[in-house]
């Protein structure tokens, strides 16, 4: 890709920003933010970084959206986090108007660009930014099940000691309490984890999954998180950005796969150039549907809460 515009200087936004220039997924990053001299800050910073990684991707910074203008992509992180003891949906309405005015401006600035969600709820605001805009499905998609999916890599390898390397994972749904991490999906090289962790501790394992963003929130007490969903977000970009046709749990727009229509929730995505090439549908057991559908019904509510 040639330009990525980040939406949005603060913590998440920046740490993709320093992730897509070190591994020269574009040529160029445009980091966007109402305040005034920060977005300039944060880029500066990064670029002094350059000769020490060695990139050539130029990253520069600007309070005036116009300056997406070009992009291929534009990834939106701006907006309130949660606080200690708020879930994800709490931020809604605070979020909604921010987002609002960012649709606009990628309506009037970068209309060809492609949309990679972050900001929370990330479901429902994906689903804002397909609604207000009309764009193609293919190329508005979010971050969420990246992150969720690593998160209970992560915590399979503390428990079982094995490598990272050979853990994949999957979680589903909504990012929110009702989201589904699916064991049986998971595998250690191919072999399921139930082989390995007994059942009490993979509950436990799918519990702290569900808890992954506020467990760091109550731990870092004055952010959320940033590391790992910057890192997730540029694992999108990577595989869009090469073609790779990576087969990612993203937040997507659904028109009948499993069995829901005109809502956006996770659900394994092929990622390719044109974004969103295609979602997979997984073979799920009754509970898992069930898991599934309920998750549904808790995004749907929130969808509910949009104004038309
Ligand atoms: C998380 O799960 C903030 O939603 C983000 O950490």
């Amino acid at each position: 890709m040639n330009k990525i515009s980040i939406v949005g200087a603060g913590r998440v936004g920046e740490t993709t920003a320093q992730i897509l220039a070190e591994k020269e997924l574009c040529k160029e990053v445009m980091l966007l933010d109402v305040r005034k001299d920060a977005p300039q800050g944060v880029a500066l910073d990064i670029t002094q970084a350059a000769p020490l990684f060695d990139f050539d991707t130029r990253v520069s910074g600007s309070n005036d959206n116009a300056a997406m203008a070009g992009s291929d992509m534009v990834i939106v992180t701006a907006g309130l986090p949660r606080k200690p003891g708020m879930s994800r949906s709490d931020v809604l309405e605070a979020n909604l108007a921010i987002m609002d005015s960012i649709i606009d401006d990628i309506l009037r600035y970068a209309a060809d660009a492609m949309v990679l969600v972050v900001s929370n709820p990330v479901d429902v605001l994906t689903y804002r930014v397909w609604q207000r805009t009309g764009f193609d499905r293919k190329r508005v998609f979010g971050q969420a099940g990246v992150l969720d999916a690593s998160r209970m890599a992560a915590f399979i390898a503390m428990e079982s000691g094995f490598s990272l390397h050979d853990i994949t994972t999957i979680v589903l749904g909504g990012h929110g309490d009702s989201m589904v991490p699916l064991p049986r999906f998971c595998t250690v090289n191919g072999i399921p984890i139930s082989q390995f962790i007994e059942q009490d501790k993979i509950d436990a394992i799918i519990q702290r999954t569900r808890d992954g963003g506020a467990e760091i929130l109550a731990l870092r007490k004055i952010s959320s998180a940033y590391d790992a969903p910057g890192a997730s977000v540029a694992a999108m970009v990577d595989a869009v950005s090469h073609n790779r046709k990576r087969i990612l749990p993203c937040v997507a727009l659904l028109e009948g796969e499993y069995g829901e229509h005109d809502m956006a929730m996770g659900v394994p995505c092929v990622l390719d150039s044109s974004g969103v090439a295609d979602i997979v549908s997984l073979p799920l057991n009754d509970a898992e549907q069930a898991g599934f559908a309920q998750s549904a019904a808790a995004v749907r509510r929130d969808i509910g809460r949009l104004p038309v």
